[in-house]
């Protein structure tokens, strides 16, 4: 059966468990300079509504070191929103290519592509989602703090990063507060799949207490791809959300990238030791190398 991931929980904790550690096996094939051309002969279409630094090369890149081709198709590229259904461009990609990987605004499109697919689908962030973050954010996690017995602030935006990482902490066990302004909270249906899943995050207003007894603090920017017209509203809503020398501490910083410093996070901060985003970042090209050779 086809398998597709739109959001993380279309993994079970199993799937997560083991596309986990195929991400540490080619990690480590990779520093051993070991070629590992497990996908020969494969092809990955990517469709990209919105831009991109790390998703795009990290696939690219990821599908070449797996043997395999990835094809970049940015809006001008495919006849998909030039008049094109969704089911039709799934079918014919599906005609062609061994998986999908998609960046769309509208979270429905991506399910509406896995729906008509007939290869996996796998979404690369919508305005709900963002699964392959969730991937290389427990990566870090677990090689910083040898498994997930560890506490997370989330201080910022509850959107698409925020949402599929709630799940994921959830599923791995992850101990998880999450800080945002009044309004942009995780909604509901987020919460109570986590709940489903193993635990749902404390959900605050308070930036302060929801660090204080964490581990790790993640960020993420104010003003999402897409928001562009919001943005004044939402930098006024985010007014004290700035992850600061003071509110991080010692803590560990993740940030999914990219940052906006001067906004959700100093530029101290963000070039202090204690930030884990570069290594997150890195852990995008494992983790999805991890979960495309479990996918196709
Ligand atoms: N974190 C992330 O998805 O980065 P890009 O927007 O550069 O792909
Ligand atoms: N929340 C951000 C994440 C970018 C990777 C956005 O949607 O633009």
């Amino acid at each position: 059966m086809t398998r597709h991931v739109t959001d993380i929980d279309d993994l079970s904790t199993d799937d997560l468990a083991d596309v986990l550690a195929r991400a540490e096996d080619l990690k480590e094939r990779v520093a051993r300079g070991k070629p590992h051309p497990e996908l020969g002969g494969a092809s990955l279409a990517m469709i990209f509504e919105k831009p991109s630094t790390r998703t795009r090369i990290s696939f690219e890149t990821g599908m070449t070191q797996l043997g395999g081709h990835a094809l970049f198709l940015g809006p001008n590229d495919i006849q998909l929103g030039h008049g094109e259904p969704i089911k039709d461009t799934a079918r014919v990609l599906s005609r062609y290519v061994d998986g999908v990987m998609a960046r769309m605004f509208d979270h429905g499109d991506v399910t509406e592509l896995a729906e008509y697919a007939t290869v996996p689908v796998v979404n690369g962030l919508t305005d709900d989602a963002h699964p392959c973050q969730t991937l290389a954010d427990l990566l870090t996690i677990r090689e910083r703090f040898g498994g997930f017995d560890a506490s997370v602030a989330w201080v910022g935006d509850g959107n698409n990063v925020c949402q599929s990482f709630v799940k994921g902490a959830a599923m791995a066990g992850l101990d998880l507060t999450v800080a945002t302004p009044a309004g942009y909270e995780p909604d509901d249906a987020t919460l109570d799949r986590a709940a489903e899943l193993g635990g749902a995050p404390a959900v605050t207003n308070d930036p302060e207490a929801a660090v204080a007894d964490a581990d790790v603090v993640y960020t993420d920017v104010w003003v999402s791809m897409g928001q562009e017209d919001e943005r004044a509203e939402k930098l006024a809503a985010f007014d004290g959300f700035q992850v600061t020398t003071d509110l991080l501490g010692d803590r560990t910083l993740m940030h999914c990238l990219p940052a906006h410093r001067g906004e959700e996070v100093t530029d101290a901060v963000l070039e202090s030791d204690n930030a884990a985003v570069w290594d997150q970042a890195e852990n995008r090209l494992h983790a999805q190398k991890g979960l495309l050779t479990f996918l196709m």
